[in-house]
């Protein structure tokens, strides 16, 4: 695998790209998580007879690999073989232990991606081979339809190559930018749990459309629409959200009395409260 850069948002020098189409990827664990990634890597490019999932059971590997679109394994070790990339989606708890398992079976010069939350690179190198490549991603699951973000983190043995192949592998998703692991934290809050505050908004949004007298299928599409619309309109006109929000603020109007209601209720701190929590929790799973 020769692996040279691909465009993304951390890197968008568009001169050479990595060739995805001969790369070899074991997905150990294609859950909530490892599954939008599947979705994200043959949306770059990956082809998903090379795209191998070993879940729990071989039953369990079907059904995620018919879902997914990509190949099951008829086992863990038959997925390793001959993979240029290994991404661990299993839960935070299982990972450490998994990582030492598998760390033999490795082919030499593979990556090993890590989707775990609150374990360090330290942690998981460790428990590999000496000299092992290793990255940390935090995705979250807009990646699936490609709007979503992701944080990487590169761990001490990753070549500039491997480095840019792991943001070829992500280009499709989103938005994919390098942090830091003290910054992790602070993604969580901004991206990897952001996506459920969202839906979580997005469906009380719905509900109190319904309860205004339209119906749900109607409520579902405009409340939807008008959420993706108003992210569209700040991300394509590079407008701040106060601007926006000022200019549909008409003096007494509907929606300035709507923003009024908004703040009183106490809105704004209550997403703060939500952001910071899944920061605070990431940072008690890692000790820091
Ligand atoms: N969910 C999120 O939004 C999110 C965001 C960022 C990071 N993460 C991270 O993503 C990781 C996975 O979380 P998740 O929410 O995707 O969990 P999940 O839905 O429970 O998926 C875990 C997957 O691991 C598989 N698995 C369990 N034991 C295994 C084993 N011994 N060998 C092979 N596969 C095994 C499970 O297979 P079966 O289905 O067969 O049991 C399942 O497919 C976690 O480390 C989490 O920190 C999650």
């Amino acid at each position: 695998m020769n692996a040279t850069p691909q465009p993304t948002a951390s890197d968008p020098d568009q001169s050479c790209a990595p060739q995805l189409d001969p790369l070899h990827v074991a997905v150990i664990g294609a859950g909530n998580m490892g599954g939008p990634v599947v979705r994200a890597f043959l949306a770059a490019g990956v082809r998903p007879g090379n795209l191998a999932i070993a879940n729990s059971t071989p039953a369990s590997s079907e059904r995620a690999a018919a879902e997914l679109g990509a190949t099951a394994a008829p086992s863990r070790a038959e997925a390793l073989k001959g993979a240029d990339v290994v991404v661990l989606g299993v839960k935070p708890y299982q990972i450490l232990d998994l990582a030492a398992e598998i760390g033999e079976q490795l082919p030499a010069g593979t990556l090993v991606i890590s989707l775990a939350a609150g374990i360090t690179l330290a942690q998981i190198e460790e428990v590999l081979p000496t000299g092992q490549s290793v990255v940390r991603a935090m995705p979250n699951t807009p990646i699936s339809v490609g709007e979503g973000a992701v944080g990487l983190m590169r761990g001490s043995a990753v070549t500039d190559e491997q480095h840019a192949l792991v943001h070829a592998l992500f280009s499709r998703a989103g938005v994919a930018v390098d942090i830091t692991e003290q910054q992790v934290h602070a993604f969580i809050g901004a991206a990897g749990s952001l996506a459920a505050f969202v839906f979580s908004i997005i469906e009380a949004m719905t509900d109190e459309a319904v309860r205004l007298g339209l119906k749900r299928d109607l409520a579902d599409s405009i409340v939807q629409q008008t959420v993706r619309g108003a992210a569209t309109m700040l991300l394509e006109s590079g407008m701040h959200p106060a601007v926006a929000k000022n200019g549909v603020s008409s003096p007494g109007g509907t929606t300035v009395q709507g923003l009024a209601a908004l703040e009183r209720e106490g809105v704004r701190p209550g997403v703060a409260a939500a952001m910071a929590a899944a920061a605070q929790t990431s940072r008690e799973m890692t000790g820091d």
